[in-house]
């Protein structure tokens, strides 16, 4: 990706994270809730621990790890989702901060933690770069990003749908830079090069029980190229779509919709 093309999709990310701001937090955001407890377990969060978070969105994970004494700077690269993450946690350190690019010096943190946000930023390997050189020596990072379609169904279900109805898909949409490492081998092998060492990628599962019709407007409101990918249709084809992955969606009212992720862990040597 060129460095025009990577200035494009941040700014087309932060224009779509913006935007969802206010939707994010009760809707997708109870969603990826699930594999927070994960993370926090796997930098050994406790009291006293330096804990940078990044992309903290409305500040879930940051509630968390303050609950558990950790001493947390929330950050996020959206000045909209900031404000959120702030208004949620009264008190706490809530600072704009984008990857790549962090604003703190060399080894500043114990700990850091992200949650689905190395797959929304525009240079996946310099962001890498970034986590490591804030850590400390011996300091940890935990990050998650989506599994595959295929066992990720709170997402695939949706493409899937998608996939059904057919058509063209809108133009103008960016390539996801993140696309090339978001497999255990491709995650694992990003943070390696970024010189992490211990480096292991663990499968996530959980289940996240949601009304299907709800389910849709938290899939709309919670991500921005998923969320393109349908919006830029013509308003016949997005209710065919609905239609269709309503159909997809109802065997799983009981139980919960399948979510998978990738847990990532390493440490600074
Ligand atoms: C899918 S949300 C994840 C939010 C939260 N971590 C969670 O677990 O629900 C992605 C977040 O990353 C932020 N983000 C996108 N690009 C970023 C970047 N380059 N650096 C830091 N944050 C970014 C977005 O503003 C958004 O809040």
């Amino acid at each position: 990706m060129s460095g025009g093309d990577a200035a494009d999709f941040a700014a087309f990310e932060r224009r779509g994270w913006a935007a969802r701001s206010t939707t994010y937090g009760e809707g997708f955001g109870a969603m990826t809730a699930g594999v927070h407890p994960a993370l926090l377990d796997a930098v050994g969060a406790a009291p006293g621990t330096r804990l940078l978070e990044v992309g903290c969105g409305t500040g879930r994970l940051a509630a968390l790890a303050l609950e558990r004494g950790a001493e947390v700077t929330a950050t996020d690269a959206v000045p909209e989702m900031v404000r959120a993450a702030a208004a949620a946690l009264p008190g706490a350190r809530v600072e704009q901060a984008a990857l790549p690019g962090l604003p703190y010096p060399d080894g500043r943190f114990d700990a850091v933690v992200g949650a689905f946000v190395i797959n929304h930023v525009p240079d996946p390997p310099a962001a890498a770069a970034d986590l490591h050189r804030v850590l400390a020596p011996g300091g940890r990072l935990a990050l998650s990003c989506w599994d595959a379609l295929a066992a990720n169904r709170a997402q695939g279900l949706v493409f899937d749908a998608v996939r059904a109805v057919g058509g063209p898909a809108p133009t103008g949409l960016p390539g996801a830079p993140f696309t090339r490492y978001a497999s255990p081998e491709g995650l694992g092998a990003l943070l390696g090069a970024a010189g992490f060492t211990g480096v292991r990628v663990e499968r996530a599962r959980w289940r996240h029980r949601v009304e299907p019709a709800a389910w849709w407007r938290h899939v709309l409101g919670g991500t921005v190229l998923t969320a393109a990918l349908i919006e830029g249709r013509p308003a016949e084809e997005v209710a065919r779509i609905r239609a269709e992955y309503l159909r997809l969606a109802a065997p799983y009212t009981a139980d919960g919709l399948p979510v998978a992720a990738l847990v990532a862990t390493g440490a600074r040597g």
